[in-house]
């Protein structure tokens, strides 16, 4: 059953499937937490959206990661996976499908997509040899090596020589077709920086890669060859595919694409960029489907300058930071500091820095502090004046006029710190403005009109706030939103873009005077600075 209405807009988009060969870390946590602050924006516009995530269990790496621990690989994955559904749960990620890359009807799909690809003649055996990197499950060029053979994304790993027969995808045919395609969607690479590494890569030539390996058990059987197990790579982009299938639907092709494809967005880490602009589409052209509307690299989370990762053993544990500070406050941070598609480094002690600054300082203190004028100032009544009364020449009227236009740009560009910077800047000019308009001064010269318009500004800039901010802090947004008598669950998915559209929520000026006001408490906690610094 097609669950989806045509004429209504809809947006998918995914993740990608993370390697279970160990826990989750917070580079793992980057990438989800922008898929699903995406993600609920999109759903606050009105649009049907589905979020995919989930794993990729097959290849070498997997495979020796269970050998160490002696188990078997299935047993493995089995037991690393709730790591991860954990994780998203604890960090408020709503994600629509789970894909797991052993899963059956998987197989299904990456075999008819295979099958497709092998009718087109775009598969062929050859001899492969080469310096292979199990960590990144990728050939690579002798002159991208570090000294002692390591691989520059894992540096602490050599890499492996490797002589056999194997299956190739014919990439260098998608050469041409490729570059016309960079040229006529512009947008297809993000950020721009990122388009023109694919660009220079292209330009180079593009060899066929290999697409099978034997002494590998661990995959697919390749359909027309079961000696042959299935490179981990192509079957894990296909995961993309398998997920969209409805839960109870016969896994094939036709089902799978008939209502979401094609992606719109695909949010990857730059180390995955080659696999995502150039393998894909050129598989996904060999197959004769739709490509998908915009990839986005975006950068590293580092920890002294290094890589976090898995496979260096520098990783930040995510649960112990959402336990110690909680899911809005790692949200935020990482991407209002980080310039999505930059590199960025974590350090504790900015981290809470940025946090009692903005979410305790600047927008709790606000919220707290005009509540409680209201409740000295107007018995605790919502302010009287209506939103028509007050001038646009009002500074925050000014300011929150335009901002739900800018923001909706900032978020769709995924420029997510831009969207905090200029939420932030509504914020600190109502701190400003109940400063210098000093309500309690006017209260005693008995001008109760200038009160209650000076208190509605504020009241209603950080509302405003608050809902531009509800998909990166929806916690924090629900408090808000419930303290100023607006009732509304923004991880309800189904309710708030209802209750809340974008198109009335995102103007300033929506609060009446009938709001009941709730009990003010603090939205956010300060956090104690760290001993010894
Ligand atoms: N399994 C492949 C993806 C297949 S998609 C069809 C894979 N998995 S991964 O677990 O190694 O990495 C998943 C994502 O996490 C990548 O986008 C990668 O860039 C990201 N990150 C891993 N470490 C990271 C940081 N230290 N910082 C930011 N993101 C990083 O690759």
């Amino acid at each position: 059953m097609n669950l989806v209405d045509k004429t209504e807009k809809t947006f998918a988009l995914t993740t990608p499937l993370y390697y279970v060969n160990d826990v989750p870390h917070i580079g793992s946590a980057y990438t989800t937490i922008a898929a699903d602050v995406v993600a609920r924006f999109q759903r606050l516009l009105g649009h049907r959206v589905l979020l995919i995530t989930g794993t990729d269990e097959h290849g070498q790496k997997i495979q020796r990661s269970a050998e160490n621990l002696g188990k078997g690989p299935q047993e493995f994955c089995d037991e690393i996976v709730p790591s991860f559904v954990r994780l998203w749960e604890s960090l408020d990620i709503q994600y629509d499908r789970f894909s797991r890359t052993t899963a059956a009807r998987h197989q299904a799909i990456v075999k008819e997509f295979f099958l497709r690809v092998w009718e087109n003649g775009d598969i062929y055996q050859g001899q492969q040899q080469g310096w292979y990197c199990v960590s990144c499950e990728e050939f690579k060029e002798e002159r991208d090596l570090l000294e002692g053979r390591r691989c520059p994304i894992h540096t602490t790993k050599e890499v492996e020589w490797r002589d056999e027969q194997n299956y190739f995808f014919r990439l260098s045919k998608y050469q041409t077709k490729l570059e016309e395609f960079y040229q006529f969607r512009p947008d297809f690479i993000q950020p721009v920086s990122r388009r023109n590494e694919v660009l220079n890569f292209v330009s180079q030539g593009l060899q066929d890669f290999s697409i099978s390996r034997v002494n590998l058990d661990w995959g697919f059987p390749v359909p027309v060859d079961s000696k042959h197990t299935l490179y981990v790579w192509f079957d894990a982009l296909l995961g993309y595919v398998t997920a969209l299938l409805e839960p109870d639907a016969e896994p094939t092709l036709a089902n799978a694409l008939k209502t979401w494809w094609p992606i719109n967005l695909h949010l990857i880490g730059k180390d995955i960029l080659r696999f995502h602009a150039v393998y894909w589409p050129a598989m996904l052209m060999s197959a004769d489907l739709t490509l998908p509307e915009r990839v986005f690299g975006h950068g590293f989370l580092t920890k002294d300058g290094q890589k976090m990762g898995k496979t260096l053993g520098n990783t930040l544990d995510p649960i112990a930071l959402i336990q110690r500070y909680g899911s809005d406050a790692v949200r935020y941070y990482f991407l209002k500091e980080i310039e999505f598609g930059k590199d960025g480094d974590f350090n504790e002690v900015r981290f809470i820095n940025v946090l009692n600054a903005d979410l305790a300082n600047d927008l709790g203190n606000l919220l707290n502090r005009t509540l409680n004028m209201v409740k000295k100032y107007c018995a605790g009544n919502m302010p009287s004046i209506a939103n028509e009364a007050i001038p646009i020449e009002n500074p925050l009227k000014a300011i929150g006029l335009p901002l739900g236009e800018q923001v909706k740009q900032a978020y769709e560009g995924l420029a997510f710190n831009q969207a905090c910077e200029a939420i932030l800047l509504l914020v600190q000019a109502s701190n400003k403005f109940i400063d210098e308009q000093a309500p309690w001064t006017l209260y005693k010269q008995g001008k109760q009109q200038e009160v209650e318009a000076v208190l509605y500004a504020v009241l209603e800039s950080v509302r405003l706030a608050a809902y531009l901010l509800s998909p990166i802090i929806p916690n924090i947004s629900n408090d808000i939103y419930l303290q100023l008598g607006l009732g509304i669950n923004f991880n309800d998915q189904t309710e708030s873009p209802i209750v809340a559209p974008f198109a009335i929520h995102a103007t300033w000026g929506l609060l009446s005077n009938k709001q009941q006001l709730g009990e003010p408490r603090p939205i956010f906690k300060r956090i104690e600075p760290l001993k010894n610094d």
